[in-house]
């Protein structure tokens, strides 16, 4: 007899209504019902309406189901709705495409284009920057969202269309990624299709942002240079075993695909860091104090973004306590085992990164931000296991070193400008959509007189 078909089900978690299961307490408070149920078994049974979800809530296990890519697929209820609009990039493919998929993009991603995107990174800041005047109030969220959205499009097209690409992908990606959020949580075809504002704004947003991004396209292959930006990267990319490169349409999804993950992530991160070092003055005036020693007068770059040991603590604390995928997950391809629990095959799995990483056994205060813990003589095993903000396995992140550059440049290169303060006393919380983002930030910059003053 299979081993697997004698191991017990999970533990449902308790609470489940007849027919809509688990649904109410997780629209109404999806972040405190996940941690609730982190207190239980390794593995518990929520349920989404009628359908059954397992919940992986030990480090270890989630490990180990993403070092398994072929049992545990990209796929299942989360997945399928935005693959079906954003299409089979490289973010969202089943594990066979990965297999392909992924070696063609990865030199885009290499240390050396990285330090090419850096200038992209600086400029967009710099704009921003010096468009602001003293006192001025900012709907922070909002600036860095827009900001990071200018970034990697500057990052992804250089071409001489490049400043209307951006400008209309940053004017059409907020729709676009409203609607994809309400297919997300409303999994059902139909309510979308009716001829209501919301759904023919979020059409208009998507077909419009994918005959921006063929524009470029057909630009870029008319005259054939690398421009050295990221779209060269991906069109002259090859899979060095077989000779694949992508097409027009497998280029246009993995653009869209890029910017879905590279602009709330990023914008996010960096919004929560301005966040977190306003309400902790010692650690900003530690950050100011270590720009204004290893910086000092010049522009930031992509090395310094290495270099920066206390404000990358601080970045790498904002990632535990808000990472921007707080919730991921994928499904089962045949049956397996974890935490000595029988999962069947086409199950839907699902972890959380913001539980995981507020976990108590792995991090004293886990809901205090303390960049400190991050000190090289201070880090213990338990914390860099339950650590994980972009992700662990072959779907790991393919721009944490990207993300990894743009925040700190950001956060820093507009920290030697302006101070930042809370504008309300309005207390900021995380608002899960489809990712993690900061609820409305409203903070006032005050331009700095003398340096790092
Ligand atoms: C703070 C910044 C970021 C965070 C926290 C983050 C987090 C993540 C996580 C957790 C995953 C894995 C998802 C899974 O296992 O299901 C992922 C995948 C991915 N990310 Fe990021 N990301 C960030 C920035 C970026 C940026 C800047 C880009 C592109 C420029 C990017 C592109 C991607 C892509 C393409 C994937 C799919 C990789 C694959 O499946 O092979 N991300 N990200």
């Amino acid at each position: 007899m299979d081993p697997i078909t004698t191991l017990p089900a999970p533990p449902a978690a308790p609470g489940a209504l007849p027919l809509a299961g688990h649904l109410w307490q997780l629209v109404r408070n999806p972040l405190l019902f996940f941690e609730r149920q982190h207190r239980g078994a390794g593995v518990v049974v929520v349920r989404i309406g009628p359908k059954p979800v397992h919940l992986v809530t030990r480090p270890g296990l989630v490990r180990r189901l993403l070092t398994d890519p072929v049992t545990f697929d990209k796929g299942g209820i989360f997945i399928d709705g935005v693959r079906a609009l954003a299409g089979n990039g490289v973010a969202t493919c089943p594990t066979a495409d990965h297999a392909v998929q992924r070696p063609i993009l990865q030199p885009a991603f290499h240390r050396r284009r990285i330090v090419e995107y850096s200038t992209a990174m600086r400029a967009g800041t710099d704009e921003l920057s010096r468009s602001w005047h003293d006192g001025q109030h900012l709907d922070v969220v909002r600036v860095l969202h827009r900001l990071a959205a200018d970034v990697v499009t500057r990052t992804l097209f250089s071409g001489p269309g490049a400043a209307h690409a951006a400008r209309e992908i940053q004017r059409l990606f907020p729709p676009m990624l409203a609607g994809l959020y309400r297919r997300l949580i409303v999994p059902v075809a139909w309510p979308h299709r009716l001829p209501l504002p919301a759904n023919t704004e979020f059409d208009a947003a998507l077909h419009g942002i994918r005959r921006i991004i063929a524009q470029e396209i057909a630009g870029y292959r008319a005259d054939g240079r690398d421009r050295g930006d990221l779209l060269s990267a991906m069109m002259h990319a090859r899979d060095e075993r077989t000779g694949a490169t992508l097409t027009d349409t497998e280029l246009n999804e993995q653009v869209i695909g890029m910017l879905m993950a590279a602009i709330e992530t990023t914008g996010s991160a960096a919004a929560w860091l301005l966040h977190s070092l306003a309400t902790h003055p010692e650690v900003e005036e530690a950050v100011l104090a270590e720009l204004r020693d290893t910086v000092g007068d010049r522009d930031l770059n992509a090395h310094d973004a290495g270099s920066l040991p206390v404000l990358r603590r601080a970045m790498t604390e904002v990632l535990r306590l808000y990472p921007p995928f707080w919730l991921l997950s994928r499904v089962t391809t045949r049956p397996s085992e974890l935490g000595g629990y029988r999962i069947p095959a086409r199950a839907d799995v699902v972890f959380s990164l913001y539980c995981l990483q507020r976990a108590p056994e792995a991090f004293p205060r886990p809901h205090r931000f303390e960049p400190d813990r991050w000190l090289p003589d201070r880090v213990t095993a338990g914390q860099k296991d339950a650590q994980m903000p972009f992700g662990v396995g072959t779907r790991k992140c393919i721009g944490d070193m990207y993300g990894q550059t743009e925040i700190p440049l950001i956060v820093g290169t507009l920290l030697r400008h302006w101070r930042f303060r809370h504008a309300t006393g309005r207390t900021v919380v995380p608002l899960v959509k489809g990712t993690m983002r900061p609820s409305p930030l409203l903070m006032v910059v005050t331009r700095r007189t003398a340096a790092f003053s």
